[in-house]
């Protein structure tokens, strides 16, 4: 028997990766979800059809506002940011704002909506390293519903590797939920490669003669006109990938990566940050004068990154900088991933599921468009405007490491300004840095708020690891920078003597930061504790001091949010 469409929620949507994974199964998404306005701008512009919440998901805090906000649906999926530091300290008091996570409050949301709303499948995506924190129940009391109801069974599924399912990209990723099992359709000798997503789309710089461009991952055709984000030129400066391809091949026994990326496998992980002189760059080769060789080297176009996550062709990114597209691919789920959730569904629900791509009914046309950028470069500007900033947290060198924020992955050219956490150790040539992520903070952090004893240095007899109280610097953080912070623009500005003396620059900033961590963790406590490096850092060392690791912690919420806007 035919159903009509099922209904969906995405939760976290970002740029609906897992959204459109679902409509090309023939599903009707009816609410996207976030805080971040490129994200809610962009599933506006290719999900018109749905309702759009821009609002902090935490502010859902009782039954009434869920149903208020979130309507019945027959699926809800999700994407929430990793699992984070800021995730309730167990060790210590039951308070009700430290126990509510993102996590959680998707939970909660699914529970409530089981039990009252219809709820038939869930899914919740996340980094594999969530699985360990997530429990395989929850009872109604600890999601704080209110009255009594089932517990919430959490089915742990296998980490999926998103080649196996037609993205060109070996990203691993767990999904957990109540959904039937997926089947792979790509095995190993079937994954579509980099060389293949290039050959497809052509070459960036000089790929233009051609009339038509096909998706590799869609039967999907386009002219070469209305591909956007696409023909631009991504080359990077020869003093950015040399710094790129030290720290790829020169890295001891933490593993040579390959420079320039291999064409032949499908694409590393792409990360919300896109970067140009680090370990975690992805960088390819490109042969100017056609003789096989290498003479420069470039970083991927949004188009590239938005194939690799398989968004078809057709997917647009509503943002004003490339930064800012490249987060908004970068964090998303791929949607064949997604997609291969939506047809296990769909089949167990005896749903007639489409043959092939689904086009859009309109045509999405998003603000900013990449392609050609290279032909109308502006004029260079004035030398102040670009001026770097690479400073670490003033006087907090320990054991030679420095948490640091800089400007060095900007493109000054193009209007771009972005801001990086990176940690340093060492100078000279054997000095040791690291782009930071979210997930590189967590993984520090999370051990010791489950009171893991990864620390060393500790004075075990009078004190435990729960006395760092990370959810306080948290809490802290958000009050000294809530509404200090501006656009990434803007804290350039404030930098070069021009900007909002409303807000806070980056000096400023990492003043304010040493004070908290001063607060928090004083020096004459906590200067010899250090936290144990158990693979969550590339960088070569065994651990790092934790009051570097509170710096980090600090310096990455401030790149991030001015990053996002401020
Ligand atoms: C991993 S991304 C989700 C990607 C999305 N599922 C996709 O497939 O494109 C996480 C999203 O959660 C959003 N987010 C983070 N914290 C949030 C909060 N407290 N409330 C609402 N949205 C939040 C971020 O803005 C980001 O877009």
């Amino acid at each position: 028997m035919e159903y009509e469409k099922l209904t969906v929620v995405d939760l976290f949507c970002g740029a609906g990766g897992i959204s459109e994974g679902f409509r090309q199964n023939g599903f009707e998404v009816k609410l996207g979800l976030d805080f971040w306005k490129p994200a809610i701008e962009t599933h506006e512009l290719m999900h018109p059809e749905s309702e759009h919440v821009l609002m902090d998901i935490k502010k859902l805090e009782s039954a009434e506002d869920i149903d208020r906000v979130i309507p019945d649906v027959d699926v809800i999926v999700g994407g929430p940011p990793c699992v984070s530091f800021s995730h309730s300290n167990r060790a210590g008091k039951a308070d009700k704002t430290e126990g509510l996570n993102l996590i959680e409050v998707m939970l909660r949301i699914i529970a409530w909506k089981k039990e009252n709303g219809g709820l038939k499948y869930w899914a919740l995506e996340n980094v594999p390293n969530t699985k360990k924190y997530i429990k395989d129940k929850y009872t109604w009391e600890e999601l704080q519903l209110p009255g009594d109801g089932p517990d919430l069974e959490v089915k742990k599924k296998p980490v999926y590797t998103a080649a196996d399912f037609g993205v060109p990209q070996e990203r691993d990723r767990m999904i957990c939920g109540d959904y039937p099992d997926v089947e792979k359709t790509h095995d190993k000798k079937d994954w579509i490669t980099i060389s293949d997503v290039f050959d497809h789309l052509k070459d960036p710089i000089d790929g233009t003669d051609v009339e038509t461009i096909e998706d590799p991952c869609y039967d999907l055709k386009l002219k070469k006109e209305e591909v956007t984000d696409h023909f631009y030129d991504t080359r990077v400066h020869e003093v950015r990938w040399k710094r790129a391809r030290r720290l790829k091949e020169d890295h001891g026994y933490m593993g040579k990566m390959t420079f320039p990326e291999d064409p032949d496998r499908p694409s590393r992980t792409v990360m919300a940050t896109r970067s140009a002189s680090t370990r975690e760059a992805l960088i390819y080769g490109v042969d100017l004068d056609g003789d096989g060789g290498y003479e420069d080297y470039r970083l991927p176009t949004v188009r590239e990154i938005a194939t690799f996550m398989s968004f078809p062709l057709t997917y647009q990114f509503e943002a004003s900088t490339e930064s800012k597209k490249y987060r908004l691919v970068g964090n998303a789920v791929p949607c064949k991933l997604a997609g291969a959730i939506a047809k296990a569904i769909a089949e167990e629900e005896g749903m007639a599921i489409p043959e092939g791509y689904v086009p859009f009914e309109h045509e999405p046309e998003p603000s900013l468009d990449l392609t050609g950028r290279g032909e109308n470069k502006r004029k260079p500007r004035k030398r102040r405007d670009d001026s770097k900033f690479a400073r670490h947290v003033p006087y907090m060198k320990i054991r030679g490491f420095r948490a640091e924020i800089d400007n060095k992955e900007s493109d000054f050219s193009k209007d771009d300004v972005v801001w990086t956490t990176r940690l340093h150790k060492g100078q000279g040539r054997h000095a040791l840095e690291q782009v930071i992520e979210d997930e590189h903070v967590e993984g520090l952090v999370d051990s010791t708020i489950a009171g893991q004893p990864t620390l060393t240095g500790f004075d075990e007899d009078s004190r435990k690891a729960t006395d760092i109280d990370w959810r306080a610097f948290l809490d802290d953080l958000e009050d000294t920078f809530d509404d200090k912070l501006p656009d990434a623009e803007t804290f350039q500005q404030i930098y070069v003597h021009r900007g909002d003396g409303e807000k806070y620059g980056p000096n400023k900033t990492l003043w304010k930061i040493r004070s908290m961590i001063d607060e928090h963790l004083p020096k004459d406590r906590f200067e010899g504790v250090e936290i144990k490096n158990e693979g969550v850092l590339d960088m070569d060392v065994e651990s790092v001091p934790v009051r570097i690791v509170a710096g980090i912690v600090a310096c990455q919420y401030v790149t991030k949010k001015v990053d996002m806007g401020g």
